[in-house]
């Protein structure tokens, strides 16, 4: 469905390319797949896969979308079908209203893809590598933006230095840069800040945050939830191929009903003591944490609970669902769940 015209277009606003100009009219999705499956055929070495069980996703167009599952979920097979680099097995994917079986080619030109593999062409330079990408998707010479782009990148400096010579950050941030040439409205990122470095992934993040403003659609993988949890405003989690959930992240943490109460004791503790039917941990840091549903029990029960176990309170704080916990809930049954990374700063 398409839906008026835009004043201004994302990457670069003011005079956007000519492809640019081929996606000014607005469809609601950035992408949209129905019922998508993916099966790797079975090889010498490995058995038939089923990578996509039949993946329904919505992307609301100008959204930061975070891909969310642990490893092995799909996320790259999913990333790989949009980008033209896997071919599905069945299902319907459109990017930016466009279908990818019927026009291959426009879809493609809606998306600038940053693959989850370091790829560099060693023998060209920064500015090169953008260039020749720039002419693979026919962007006019008057219309390349190379050393603007470099320059947000932070790469302006390295414009006409050896790729090889560049470290594995300004690697990344260079395959960021070539997805931007032709200033496509979606940039998808498949696990661009795996084994990147602090620094660097603030930068990275702070970028792609400014292009989302300017109007850019994101889709981002990542198996590290608190990243997903600070940056997307909306996640799927996909585990084993199929989604199982899709909501606006907000929504996403009001699904688990339940706090903890976090306690230090006065004495610490060696077992975690009875407490009247509420669940405890003892944490590594020798706090005691309690979780109670929200629904049936409240702080003062659970405190009332610790002081009737004879535990005296030296401090005390309460703690919301993250979505590690949201995580583990929704594939709680799920024998052959992984759990994804999580950071710990
Ligand atoms: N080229 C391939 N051939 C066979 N199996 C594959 C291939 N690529 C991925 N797989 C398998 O498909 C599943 C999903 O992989 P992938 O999409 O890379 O997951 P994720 O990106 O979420 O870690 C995994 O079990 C993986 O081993
Ligand atoms: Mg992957």
């Amino acid at each position: 469905m398409r839906r008026g015209r835009r004043r201004q277009f994302g990457v670069l606003p003011r005079t956007p390319c000519k492809i640019a100009r081929a996606f000014m009219t607005l469809p609601d999705y950035a992408i949209e797949a129905k019922g998508l499956v993916k099966t790797y055929p079975a090889s010498k070495t490995m058995a038939e896969k089923k990578a996509l069980k039949g993946i329904d996703l919505a992307i609301p167009r100008g959204s930061m979308f975070g891909l969310l599952g642990p490893n092995g979920a799909g996320k790259s097979t999913f990333i790989n079908i949009l980008a033209g680099l896997c071919a599905k097995t069945a299902g319907e994917v459109s990017i930016w209203g466009t279908n990818i079986d019927q026009h291959p080619r426009a879809a493609r030109a809606a998306i600038g893809v940053v693959a989850q593999e370091l790829a560099a062409d060693v023998f060209f330079t920064p500015r090169e590598s953008l260039e020749t990408q720039a002419g693979l998707y026919g962007v006019p010479k008057a219309e390349r933006r190379t050393m603007e782009i470099l320059g947000a990148l932070g790469l302006g400096d390295k414009a006409d230095a050896y790729v090889r010579a560049l470290s594995g950050g300004m690697k990344r941030r260079l395959m960021v840069a070539k997805a931007l040439v032709h200033q496509p409205p979606v940039l998808i990122l498949d696990e661009p800040t795996a084994g990147v470095d602090v620094e660097l992934r603030r930068q990275l993040w702070a970028y792609v945050r400014e292009l989302n403003a300017r109007g850019v659609t994101i889709v981002l993988t990542t198996h590290y939830l608190e990243e997903a949890q600070e940056l997307c405003d909306t996640i799927a989690i996909v585990n084993h191929g199929q989604v199982v959930a899709c909501e606006p992240t907000r929504q996403l943490l009001g699904r688990l009903d339940t706090k903890a109460v976090v306690i230090t004791p006065q004495v610490p503790l060696t077992v975690v003591p009875d407490l009247n039917g509420f669940d405890g941990k003892l944490r590594p840091d020798g706090r005691l944490a309690i979780t109670f549903k929200t629904q049936a029990a409240n702080v003062e029960a659970v405190l009332s609970a610790v002081r009737a176990a004879g535990v005296g309170i030296k401090d005390l704080s309460t703690e919301d669902p993250d979505l590690e916990d949201v995580f583990l809930a929704l594939t709680y049954n799920d024998p052959n769940a992984q759990d994804p990374t999580r950071e710990r700063a």
